[in-house]
């Protein structure tokens, strides 16, 4: 008899637009400028027919990023996109049926991965308010819990946790003997991190990615780390050769070029500084600044907004229900000045 998995014919998946049309796509927190176009092309120049035909190679590039997280090789997993190395901790972490336990709304597939395994993700809500008290998450992390899931700022809220409470969390968590994800996608864009932690402490991981402020979401490439034998378990869950051997070279170069990191932190913050300025110019109740990403409450309504902004303005962005004292209301990536131009224009014209 032919054989369908049940979970996986009933997951609810969203497959993105593959397909830009010229869309400006403010809806997956990309970097709609990108790196630079010389940059591009230097890093390409070196490129030969043996270096696209043989085996990515990843132990020179896990040395150069070691190096610069100031850690050893035996810390670091490379993945393909930091969504891969979340999945292989939820599927070598936690069994059928386990709990895990995170904070909602937060990226989706923390979700998506439990359904498809047959874990149990437990949700634990921001308060009216958004904020997020960290008792409602220690309430759930009950002895059967397996995971838990932190977001390091939280996407889409963007709020943060004070070491305080992160050290809260991992006291509870480790009396519970509960192994702890981060999830650091937006770091450098909020720069306090966790992954001293990760690097210093058993069960506890932290993820992050070249998608966000490197701008490299086309290559793929991000990385887990932890302890040596947590990193182990996740490594043996890769597929062989992983990561792809041109994204490695963009992020060594990103990383080893001077001042590139800080020229492309410095045109975001000047990004992000118009729009909030102009946000409030205007009015609006916002909030999720510490992402590179900003949660509105529109005047009219939200999704009527986001269809708007997509047929008559050709702008993504995405809109989520039932936000806490937010309602229904818009989520937009934040990125150089003149795109947030174009979006408070359009969001001027159709918000009223
Ligand atoms: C919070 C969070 N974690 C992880 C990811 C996955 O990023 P990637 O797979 O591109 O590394 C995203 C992507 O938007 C995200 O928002």
């Amino acid at each position: 008899m032919y054989y369908l998995d049940s979970k996986v014919e009933n997951l609810h998946r969203i497959f993105d637009q593959n397909a830009r049309n010229n869309y400006l796509r403010l809806d997956l927190n990309e970097n709609p400028g990108g790196l630079p176009e010389e940059f591009i092309n230097s890093v390409l120049d070196g490129v030969t027919p043996q270096f696209v035909s043989q085996y990515p190679e990843t132990l020179h590039f896990t040395e150069v990023l070691a190096n610069y997280l100031g850690t050893d090789n035996e810390h670091i997993c490379l993945v393909n996109g930091s969504a891969e190395g979340i999945r292989y901790i939820i599927q070598a972490f936690t069994s059928q049926n386990g709990r895990i336990v995170g904070v909602v709304p937060s990226y989706f597939m923390f979700q998506v991965y439990s359904d498809m395994y047959g874990r149990r993700f437990i949700k634990v809500p921001y308060n009216e308010d958004l904020s997020m008290d960290v008792q409602n998450i220690i309430n759930e992390m009950t002895p059967d819990t397996q995971l838990l899931v932190l977001l390091n700022p939280n996407n889409p809220v963007g709020n943060v946790y004070s070491d305080e409470e992160f050290e809260k969390l991992l006291q509870v968590a480790k009396e519970k003997q509960i192994t702890v994800l981060v999830d650091e996608a937006y770091h450098y864009f909020y720069r306090k991190t966790f992954i001293k932690y990760a690097i210093e402490d058993n069960h506890i991981f932290v993820t992050r990615t070249f998608s966000k402020l490197f701008s490299m979401a086309g290559c793929r490439l991000g990385y887990v780390v932890g302890w040596p034998e947590g990193v182990e378990m996740v490594q043996k869950m890769c597929t062989p050769h992983n990561t792809n051997a041109f994204a490695m070279r963009f992020a060594e170069a990103v990383l080893e070029t001077p001042g590139l990191l800080e020229s492309l932190i410095s045109k975001f913050v000047e990004g992000r500084q118009y729009l909030v300025d102009t946000l409030d110019a205007y009015g609006y109740i916002h909030q999720g600044e510490a992402g590179n990403f900003i949660f509105i409450k529109p005047n009219t309504d939200a999704q009527q907004i986001v269809e708007k902004m997509k047929t008559e303005k050709k702008i993504l962005i995405k809109s989520y229900p039932n936000v806490g004292k937010f309602g229904h209301c818009l989520r937009v990536s934040i990125g150089e000045k003149v795109f947030m131009e174009k979006f408070i224009q359009a969001l001027l014209e159709l918000d009223r």
